[in-house]
C-alpha cells in the first residue's frame, strides 16, 4: 500500500514536471521582447502607439505620451519629473497580438539619456529601428546600432514618413548599409513618395497595399504573385507599375534572397516602408515581426550560458526607477526573466549580496498599466518594489551563484567634479549620489588621490537632473566643476606588477568606478594614445565589462 502510494507520488511528480516543462516551452514560444529605437522625431512614439492599437492594448490614438524631453523643456524641472513619471508608465508595454505575447521596451529618445537606452537594449531579444525617409540615418541611430552590434541583436528597419518627399529608397538602403554597417534586405517596396505615394508592394507576402492617408481601419493587401500581372497597372497606374517592376527586378538582382537565419544572427536587417502616423505599413511590419523575430534567447553568465527552457528561474535587473514618490524612498527595479518561471512570493537568491530575498511585491506591465502578477515567463519584464537591495546588473536565481554578463557601463562623454556646497548635508549627499548612480543616472568615479568625486554622463542635461534631484530628494546642494577628461578607461593587465607600476606612475589619473574597478581618466585622445604606447602591458577598455 505504502509502496503504491509512493509510486503514485512519483508518477504524479513526473507528470507535474512534464506539464511544467510543456507550459514553459509554450510560454517561451509565444513571447517576443523587443525595443524600438530611433533618432528623436523619426516616429518611434507614433509607431509604438499604432502597435498598441493593433494589440488592442489602447483604444484610441494619442494615448501614448512621448517619453522624449523636448529641447524647450530643458530647464523645466516639472517637465522632467513628469517625464520620469510617464517613462515609468511606458517603460514596458506588454500586449497580446493573436497568440503572441509582446513585450515592448521603450527607450528614451533624448540623446542625453542614451545610457538608459543602452541598458534597456540588454534586456531585449531584437529591435525595430525607425528611420525617417527624409533625414535618413542620423547620429543617434548610428550609436544605437553600435550597441546592437555588440550583442548581435537582430534588427528590423522601418523606413517611416513615406507620405513626405523623402530620399530615394535605394539611396536610403545604401546609407543604412554603409553607416550602420549591416546588410539590408527590403521586404516591402514603396510605390512613389510624398504626394505621389501610392502604397507598398510586399516582396515577402507578394501583395499590394494601397495607401490612403489617416487610415483607421486596415485593409488586407491584394495578392499579386507575379509582378508582371496587368492588374497592377489598373491599381496604381501604368507609370507606377513600370517603375515598380524595374525596382523589383533590381532588388531581386542586387540583394540575396531573405534568409531568416542571417537576420537572427544580426547580419541582415529586413527593411519595411510605411507611414506610422497614417497607420500604413504597420500591420505588415507587425505580422512579419511576430513570424520572424526571435523568441527569448539564451544568455551568457559568468559560469555558463543559461537557456530559457531551464526549469529554474533566473533573471537580471536592467533598470531602476527611484523616488517617484518623494515621501517614500521607493524604487522599482525592472527584472528581465531569462529562464524558468518567476513566482510572486517566492524566495530567490540575490547573487551579489549572497542572500535569499522574498519577492512578494511584483508587477507586470500591461499596456500602460501596472498590475500585480503571480507569475512571469522568460522574456517578460517584472517590476519589483525595492528598498535598496537591487542594483542594475544584479542577477537573481534559484540558488546558482552565477551572474548575467553583457550589461556593461560605457565610458561617459562629459565629466565634472561634484562639489558639496553644504557641509552639513554631507551624509545626504553621499546617499543621494549613491542612489542616483545605482539608478544609472550617471557614473561616479572616485579618485584614489584626494578622494575627488567626478560624475560622468553621456549628455549635459544629466548634470541638471542630478543637481535638481539631489536638492529635491536629498536636500543636498552641489555644484559641478568641469574636468578636462576625454574618456574613462577601465584598466587591466596580465601582470599584477605592471599594473601596480602603472598605477604608481599615473596616480593622479587613477580612479575607481561604482564597483571598485580601476579606471584611468584620460585627458585627451592623443595623450591616451601616448600612454597606451608607453605601457604596452596595460589594457585599456572603453566599457566596464571585459574579459582578460
Ligand atoms: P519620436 O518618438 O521618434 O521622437 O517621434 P514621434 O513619434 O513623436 O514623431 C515625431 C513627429 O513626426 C510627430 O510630429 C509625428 O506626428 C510625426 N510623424 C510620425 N510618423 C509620421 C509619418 O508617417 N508621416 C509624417 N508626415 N509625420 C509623421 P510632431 O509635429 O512633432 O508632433 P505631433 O504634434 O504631430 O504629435
Amino acid at each position: 500500500m505504502a509502496f503504491r502510494t509512493f509510486a503514485a507520488c512519483l508518477r504524479w511528480g513526473g507528470e507535474a514536471a512534464a506539464a511544467y516543462t510543456m507550459a514553459l516551452e509554450q510560454e517561451i514560444a509565444k513571447r517576443r521582447t523587443f525595443g524600438i529605437i530611433s533618432h528623436p522625431d523619426a516616429g518611434k512614439t507614433t509607431l509604438t502607439e499604432k502597435l498598441l492599437l493593433f494589440g488592442g492594448a489602447i483604444q484610441k490614438a494619442g494615448a501614448v505620451k512621448s517619453s522624449k524631453i523636448k529641447d524647450h523643456a530643458r530647464s523645466d524641472w516639472m517637465e522632467i519629473e513628469k517625464q520620469r513619471g510617464i517613462s515609468v508608465a511606458t517603460s514596458v508595454m506588454g500586449f497580446h497580438y493573436h497568440d503572441t505575447k509582446i513585450n515592448l521596451l521603450d527607450t528614451p529618445g533624448h540623446q542625453d539619456f542614451a545610457e538608459d537606452t543602452y541598458r534597456t537594449l540588454t534586456a531585449v531579444d531584437s529591435v525595430i529601428m525607425v528611420i525617417d525617409c527624409v533625414k535618413g540615418v542620423e547620429t543617434q541611430t548610428e550609436k544605437l546600432m553600435d550597441v546592437c552590434r555588440m550583442r548581435n541583436t537582430p534588427v528590423l528597419c522601418f523606413i517611416n514618413k513615406l507620405d513626405r518627399e523623402g530620399r530615394d529608397p535605394f539611396e536610403l538602403l545604401d546609407e543604412i548599409e554603409e553607416k550602420l554597417n549591416i546588410h539590408v534586405r527590403p521586404l516591402s517596396w514603396p510605390i512613389g513618395m510624398g504626394k505621389g505615394f501610392r502604397g507598398v508592394y510586399s516582396l515577402y507576402e507578394k501583395s499590394l497595399h494601397l495607401f490612403t492617408p489617416s487610415k483607421t481601419t486596415v485593409e488586407e493587401g491584394i495578392k499579386i504573385e507575379n509582378i508582371q500581372d496587368e492588374q497592377i497597372g489598373n491599381l496604381i497606374g501604368e507609370n507606377n507599375a513600370r517603375q515598380l517592376r524595374a525596382d523589383v527586378d533590381l532588388i531581386e538582382g542586387v540583394y540575396p534572397e531573405f534568409d531568416v537565419s542571417e537576420y537572427l544572427a544580426g547580419r541582415v536587417a529586413p527593411v519595411f516602408f510605411g507611414s506610422a502616423v497614417n497607420n500604413f505599413g504597420v500591420k505588415e511590419l507587425l505580422d512579419t515581426f511576430i513570424r520572424i523575430a526571435p523568441v527569448p534567447l539564451p544568455r551568457a553568465t559568468t559560469l555558463r550560458t543559461i537557456v530559457p527552457t531551464e526549469k529554474k528561474f533566473s533573471g537580471f535587473i536592467f533598470k531602476i526607477h527611484a523616488n517617484m514618490d518623494p515621501k517614500h524612498r521607493n524604487r522599482i527595479a525592472f527584472l528581465r526573466v531569462c529562464s524558468g518561471k518567476f513566482e510572486r512570493g517566492s524566495n530567490y537568491y540575490h547573487v551579489r549580496q549572497e542572500k535569499s530575498l522574498r519577492f512578494s511585491n511584483a508587477t507586470a506591465f500591461m499596456a500602460q498599466d501596472r498590475e500585480t502578477i503571480d507569475e512571469a515567463w522568460p522574456g517578460d519584464i517584472v517590476g519589483i518594489f525595492d528598498t535598496g537591495n537591487l542594483k542594475i546588473g544584479d542577477t537573481l536565481t534559484e540558488g546558482e551563484a552565477t551572474t548575467y554578463t553583457g550589461i556593461p557601463s560605457f565610458s561617459p562623454e562629459i565629466f565634472k567634479e561634484v562639489v558639496n556646497k553644504d557641509a552639513m548635508k554631507t551624509k545626504q549627499l553621499e546617499k543621494g549620489l549613491q542612489q542616483l548612480m545605482e539608478e544609472g543616472v550617471a557614473q561616479l568615479f572616485t579618485y584614489e588621490l584626494g578622494k575627488k568625486k567626478v560624475v560622468g554622463v553621456v549628455g549635459a542635461l544629466q548634470f541638471e537632473v542630478i543637481q535638481f534631484r539631489l536638492k529635491n530628494e536629498y536636500n543636498a546642494t552641489v555644484e559641478f566643476v568641469s574636468q578636462n577628461i576625454y574618456k574613462a578607461c577601465w584598466i587591466s593587465s596580465k601582470s599584477p606588477q605592471k599594473l601596480q607600476e602603472f598605477i604608481a606612475s599615473k596616480q593622479r589619473h587613477i580612479a575607481t568606478d561604482k564597483d571598485g574597478k580601476l579606471v584611468f581618466m584620460a585627458e585627451s585622445k592623443a595623450w591616451l594614445q601616448m600612454v597606451q604606447d608607453n605601457f604596452p602591458d596595460i589594457e585599456f577598455h572603453f566599457t566596464s565589462e571585459f574579459t582578460d
